[in-house]
C-alpha cells in the first residue's frame, strides 16, 4: 500500500477505500454511551439548578454542591455570603460560580474528546471519517476560546476551597452519611482539579532543570500520576456531584432520614 505524508484533506492523503471504515469492533460503543452519559447529566444538573427548592438540610448544615455558594434570598442559613442576587427563576442560587464550573468542565482537555466524539462526529472514533467536511480545529472562533481553559483551572481552585469549606461547615454538627457523602464528592473533586493538564504545566511548565526546583518536581510527580486518571475521575466526579446532590435533596425533601452516627 502506498502511503503518504502530506496534510490531511490533501489531495493523495489517505488510501482510495469505499468502505467509511475498515474498523469491524464496535468503535461507535463508546461515543453512544458517552452521549448518553452526558446527557442523562446535563438534563438532571438543569433540573436541580433551577427547582430552587430541597437544597439545603438546616439540621446538619448540607448543601448540595450545586447551590454553593448559595447567593439568593431563597438560600435561608445556607447564605453564607450575604444574597446580592434576586430570587428570580432563572437566576441559580449559585449563579456566580455555575458559569466559571461550566466553563472548567467544557474546555477540559478530556471532556473536549468526548463530546467532538459524541456529539459532534467529529471524528466519532479512531480510523472512522469525519462527519464534517471541513476541519480547522480549534484555531478559530468559536473553538479558539478553548484556551481559556488555563484562567478556569484558577476558578474551579478557588470553587473547590468553597466546596471544602461547605463540608468542613457541615462537620460541626456531628456525623452523618450526608458527612460521608459530602467528605467523598470533596475529594474527588480536589482530585479531577488538581489531575487538570493546566495545573500539571502551571506546576511543572517552563523549568529547564528539575534539579534545581524538587518541590515543584516532586508536586509535578504526584500530579502526573493522578493526570493518568483524569478521564476516571471526570466521571467519578460526575458521579459524586449527582449523588451528594441526590442525597440533600431526599433529607431535605424528607424522603428520608440521614443516617446519623454522631449527634
Ligand atoms: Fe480536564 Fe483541565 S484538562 S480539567
Amino acid at each position: 500500500m502506498t502511503t503518504t505524508a502530506s496534510r490531511p484533506g490533501a489531495e493523495g492523503s489517505r488510501a482510495a477505500i469505499s468502505a467509511r471504515t475498515l474498523r469491524t469492533d464496535r468503535w461507535w460503543l463508546a461515543p453512544l454511551i458517552t452521549f448518553l452519559g452526558l446527557t442523562a447529566w446535563v438534563t438532571y444538573a438543569t433540573v436541580r439548578v433551577f427547582m430552587h427548592k430541597w437544597f439545603y438540610v438546616d439540621d446538619y448544615h448540607y448543601l448540595t454542591p450545586f447551590y454553593s455558594p448559595c447567593l439568593t434570598d431563597r438560600c435561608g442559613d445556607a447564605a453564607e455570603f450575604g444574597t446580592p442576587l434576586p430570587s428570580f427563576w432563572l437566576i441559580p442560587e449559585a449563579a456566580f460560580t455555575l458559569p466559571f464550573l461550566l466553563l472548567f468542565r467544557l474546555t477540559c482537555y478530556y471532556y473536549r474528546k468526548a463530546y467532538y466524539r459524541s456529539f459532534w462526529l467529529s471524528p466519532p472514533a479512531c480510523a472512522v471519517p469525519d462527519n464534517h467536511k471541513s476541519y480547522s480545529g480549534e484555531t478559530r472562533f468559536p473553538l479558539i476560546f478553548q484556551n481559556a481553559h488555563r484562567y478556569a483551572f484558577y476558578a474551579a481552585f478557588l470553587i473547590s476551597v468553597i466546596n471544602t469549606w461547605d463540608a468542613i461547615r457541615a462537620q460541626t454538627t456531628g456525623l452523618g452519611l450526608g458527612n460521608l457523602i459530602l467528605w467523598i464528592n470533596v475529594i474527588m473533586l480536589w482530585a479531577y482539579t488538581v489531575s487538570c493538564h493546566s495545573c500539571r504545566h502551571i506546576i511543572g511548565g517552563r523549568l529547564k532543570h528539575f534539579s534545581r526546583h524538587p518541590v515543584r518536581y516532586r508536586l509535578w510527580t504526584v500530579v502526573s500520576r493522578l493526570n493518568t486518571r483524569h478521564m476516571q475521575l471526570a466521571w467519578i466526579t460526575l458521579g459524586t456531584l449527582a449523588v451528594t446532590d441526590f442525597y440533600i435533596m431526599a433529607v431535605s425533601a424528607k424522603w428520608i432520614s440521614d443516617l446519623r452516627i454522631i449527634g
